[in-house]
């Protein structure tokens, strides 16, 4: 891999032909009084991959997740995201790059006393205009028609104008999907997106996420503690452990039974 200057493009983040969205190498991060907290991690997604990432509480998911947008600087490593050397980005090209990622947490962070489309324009403010965006009254009409068109995608529509605080948990984490989908992010980084939503409504959750990412071309990288849904999601499995990058390898290689010994 060769990282040039900040703000052009690494077109030689292929391996034999594919498109490498996220590349990092020996990344390393300590908290003080924590220890090691990520220990010379290497690993790379392919454009177009969903990836589950496991491991036990405190193995370093997390951290890892915000280490590759800098929103935690790392000790020492590579990161090529999107072509992208962030380790080296200034501020504003990190900006411009992490607006093309969409990050999910587990907590949805909606504005609750906003409507429903006010939330998913807020998608779009890293574009520019954020005041006028901040309520959908102020957003042009593009862009309401854009938070619409990102409802639909989602199924949710019909909620456009109810408040945010009075959504269902599912509905919730909806709407986030949609502020996401704003941002027409090449990728989505989803950190343990439905541990708070009950398994019917987890799965239909993740079930969305798969289909967006086939049908919009997005590469996808999930964390969870749910290992049926790390199997059933992804093409690639990652399990963290201790901090160390313990499996790294195809789903299809790997069952329930073989992903145990994570947590022993
Ligand atoms: N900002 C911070 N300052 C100090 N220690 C931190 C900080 N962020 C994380 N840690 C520590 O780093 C370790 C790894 O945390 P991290 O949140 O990455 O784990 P995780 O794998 O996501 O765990 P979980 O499954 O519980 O979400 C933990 O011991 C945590 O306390
Ligand atoms: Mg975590």
């Amino acid at each position: 891999m060769l990282l040039q200057s900040e703000t052009t493009y690494i077109d030689s983040d292929m391996i034999s032909g594919e498109e490498i969205h996220l590349a990092v190498s020996s990344l390393a991060k300590s908290f003080d009084g924590r220890g090691v907290i990520l220990d010379d991690v290497s690993f790379s997604i392919k454009k177009g991959d969903a990836v589950a990432l496991i491991g036990g509480n405190g193995s370093g998911k997390s951290t890892l997740l915000r280490c590759c947008l800098r929103l935690v600087e790392p000790d020492r490593g590579e990161i090529s995201l999107l072509g992208m050397p962030v380790t080296s980005l200034r501020r504003s090209p990190l900006r411009a790059l992490r607006s093309r990622v969409g990050l999910i947490f587990q907590r949805h962070n909606l504005v609750p006393r906003l409507t429903v489309l006010s939330n998913v324009i807020h998608g779009s403010m890293n574009s520019g205009w954020g005041f006028r965006r901040w309520r959908q009254g102020f957003a042009p009409a593009e862009i309401r028609e854009q938070a619409i068109g990102c409802l639909e995608k989602v199924g949710l529509p019909h909620l456009a104008n109810s408040r945010a605080d009075q959504l269902s948990g599912g509905e919730s984490q909806r709407v986030a999907i949609a502020r996401a989908l704003m941002q027409k992010p090449d990728f989505i980084m989803a950190d343990e997106p439905v541990a708070s939503l009950d398994p019917k409504v987890g799965r239909e959750v993740m079930d969305l996420f798969v289909n967006l990412i086939k049908t919009e071309n997005i590469t996808f990288l999930f964390v969870s503690h749910d290992l049926e849904h790390a199997l059933t999601y992804s093409n690639r499995l990652m399990a963290m452990k201790d901090g160390v990058l313990h499996l790294n390898g195809e789903t299809k290689d790997y069952q329930t039974a073989d992903l145990h010994e994570i947590y022993g």
